[in-house]
C-alpha cells in the first residue's frame, strides 16, 4: 500500500508549487501537536506550521469537538442571500478583535481570493463613493510582494519565480522599493528608519496618488518574499501617508495574522486600521480552508442603495462563511483567549531570539531577523564581499534537508532559511526546531565551503 501511496502521489497528484518530475513523496497520516508522523514511521516537528497556518498544534481536542459538533448541526449552508448562525457569530466576533473600526466582514475560503474582494472592493468604493473618482484604478504594491496566486493577486504581487511568466494576463500597478530593512543605510535608527521608505513611498505618492485606488502591504512582514522585515512604524506610516493622499491602504495580514508576530494583528502593534483588512491560514488555528475582508463603515456604506442601484458587491464564493471553519475559528479564538495565547508568547520569542543570536555568530550567517515567532536569516559565503554561495551548493535547500535527517520540517529556501512554528510549540520544542537549524548551518555550509554539489535545484519552490 506504502509504495502504490508514493506512485499514485506521483502520478495522479499534482502538488502545489512543485517541480514534479523531482518530487519525492512525503506523506503524513497523522499529526498531533507540533508534530507530524510520516508513512515511512518519520517523527517531523512542523516548523512551517503546515503552510503558517497552524497556531493550537495538530488534532487538538477543543478544535477536533467544535468542528465535530458544528458538523452534527450544519455542515455547509451558503452566504448568498441567507448564512448560518456560527457564520454570523464569528463575523462579530472578527469585528470585536480586529483593530477600531473594521466593522464588516465578507467571508471567502483561502487568502488569494480575501485579497481579490479587497482589490475588487477598493476599485468600486472610488466609483460608488461620495464623490466618484473613477480614474483611481491602480495599486501601489511593494518590492517582492505576494498576495496569492490568482490572476489579481498575482498582479499585486511580484515574485518573478512565480508570476513573470504569466505577465501579459496581469493588471499593471505601479511598485514601491522594499522596505526591508536590511537595505536600510548604516547608522540610522527608530523612526529614521520608518521614514527611510516612507520618504520613498511618498514620493511615489505625490505623482501618482490621483490614479491609485489603494496601497497593498503585507505588514510588518512581507513572508513569501523570504520573510522580509519591515522597521517599526512604517506600516504607521503608511497609514498616514494613505490618508494624506487619499488612497485606501489594503493590509494583507493573510500570514501576519493570530499571532504569528506576536500581536494578534501586525496592524494592532502598530496602532493602525487599514481600510480593508485580509485574513487567512490562521483564521480557522490552521484546521480548515477559511479567509475574510473587513472593511470599515465608510466603505460598506457606499455598497448600500436598492437592488437597481448595482451597488451590491457581485463576488463571493460558494463555500464563503462555511459554518465547519466558522466553528474552527470560534474555537481558535476560545483557545486564544483561554490560554492568554499572546501574552504567552513572550517567553517563546525570548527563546527564539536567544537562540537566533547563537546563529547569527556563525560566520556565514547574515540579515537576521525576528518578528514574533517569525525568524529567519540569509546564509554568504563571504560576509565581507557580500557573495553568496552558487545555487548549485543548494545551501538553503540542504539546511532543510538535514534538519529533516533530525526529525525537523522547515521549507527549503536558496540561499536563506526560515521558521514559523505553530504558536503551542514548547520551548523544550524549539530547542529541538533550533539545534536542527544550527546544525543544518554548519553542515551545510561545510559541504558549500569543501564541495559543491550539483543537485536539481527547486524541488520545492516556495
Ligand atoms: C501574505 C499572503 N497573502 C496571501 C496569501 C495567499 O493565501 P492562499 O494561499 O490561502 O490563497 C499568502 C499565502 O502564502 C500570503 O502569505
Amino acid at each position: 500500500m506504502h509504495d502504490q501511496l508514493y506512485d499514485w502521489d506521483r502520478t495522479h497528484h499534482w502538488h502545489a508549487f512543485t517541480q514534479m518530475a523531482e518530487y519525492t513523496p512525503l506523506v503524513i497520516k497523522r499529526a498531533e501537536g507540533v508534530w507530524l508522523y510520516d508513512t515511512e514511521g518519520r517523527r517531523l516537528l512542523d516548523g512551517a506550521s503546515s503552510m503558517w497556518c497552524n497556531v493550537h498544534g495538530h488534532n487538538h481536542p477543543a478544535m477536533n469537538e467544535a468542528i465535530v459538533r458544528q458538523l452534527h448541526r450544519a455542515a455547509h449552508i451558503t452566504t448568498l442571500g441567507m448564512t448560518s448562525d456560527i457564520t454570523i457569530e464569528l463575523a462579530k466576533r472578527l469585528v470585536d478583535i480586529t483593530p477600531n473600526g473594521l466593522n464588516h466582514v465578507f467571508f471567502s475560503s483561502d487568502g488569494s481570493s480575501a485579497n481579490e474582494v479587497a482589490l475588487k472592493a477598493a476599485f468600486q468604493y472610488w466609483r460608488q463613493c461620495e464623490s466618484p473618482q473613477p480614474q483611481k484604478t491602480k495599486y501601489l504594491t511593494f518590492g517582492e510582494a505576494y498576495h496569492g496566486d490568482t490572476i489579481g493577486a498575482a498582479s499585486v504581487g511580484a515574485i518573478g519565480k512565480f508570476h513573470d511568466l504569466f505577465k501579459p494576463l496581469l493588471f499593471d500597478v505601479i511598485r514601491a522599493p522594499q522596505p526591508d530593512s536590511r537595505r536600510l543605510p548604516k547608522g540610522l535608527n527608530g523612526d529614521e528608519s520608518a521614514k527611510f521608505f516612507l520618504d520613498e513611498v511618498e514620493a511615489i505618492l505625490c505623482e501618482h496618488a490621483d490614479e491609485l485606488a489603494a496601497i497593498v502591504i503585507e505588514p510588518l512582514v512581507q513572508g513569501a518574499a523570504g520573510m522580509v522585515m519591515q522597521p517599526t512604524g512604517f506600516v504607521r506610516g503608511l497609514r498616514e501617508l494613505a490618508t494624506k493622499y487619499n488612497v485606501l491602504l489594503i493590509a494583507d495580514e493573510v500570514a501576519t495574522g493570530f499571532g504569528r508576530t506576536g500581536a494578534m494583528f501586525a496592524c494592532e502593534s502598530e496602532g493602525i486600521t487599514p481600510d480593508f483588512m485580509t485574513l487567512g491560514k490562521g483564521l480557522t488555528g490552521g484546521y480548515l480552508p477559511m479567509a475574510a475582508t473587513l472593511t470599515t463603515s465608510e466603505i460598506w456604506n457606499t455598497f448600500l442603495g436598492d437592488a437597481a442601484s448595482g451597488r451590491a458587491m457581485y463576488h463571493g464564493h460558494t463555500y464563503s462563511g462555511n459554518p465547519l471553519a466558522a466553528a474552527a475559528a470560534m474555537a481558535s479564538l476560545d483557545l486564544f483567549e483561554q490560554n492568554d495565547l499572546i501574552a504567552n508568547l513572550a517567553p517563546k520569542i525570548e527563546h527564539l531570539g536567544n537562540r537566533l543570536a547563537a546563529i547569527a555568530e556563525h560566520p556565514n550567517v547574515t540579515g537576521v531577523r525576528q518578528r514574533g515567532m517569525v525568524i529567519a536569516f540569509d546564509i554568504i559565503r563571504d560576509r565581507v564581499t557580500g557573495e553568496t554561495f552558487a545555487p548549485e551548493t543548494r545551501v538553503g535547500q540542504r539546511i532543510a534537508e538535514i534538519a529533516m535527517e533530525q526529525g525537523v520540517w522547515i521549507r527549503p529556501r536558496p540561499n536563506m532559511c526560515y521558521a514559523i512554528p505553530p504558536l503551542a510549540i514548547s520551548i523544550d520544542e524549539i530547542d529541538i526546531l533550533m539545534d536542527a537549524i544550527e546544525n543544518g548551518v554548519e553542515q551545510s555550509v561545510t559541504e558549500a565551503h569543501s564541495s559543491p554539489v550539483s543537485m536539481p535545484s527547486d524541488r520545492i519552490l516556495r
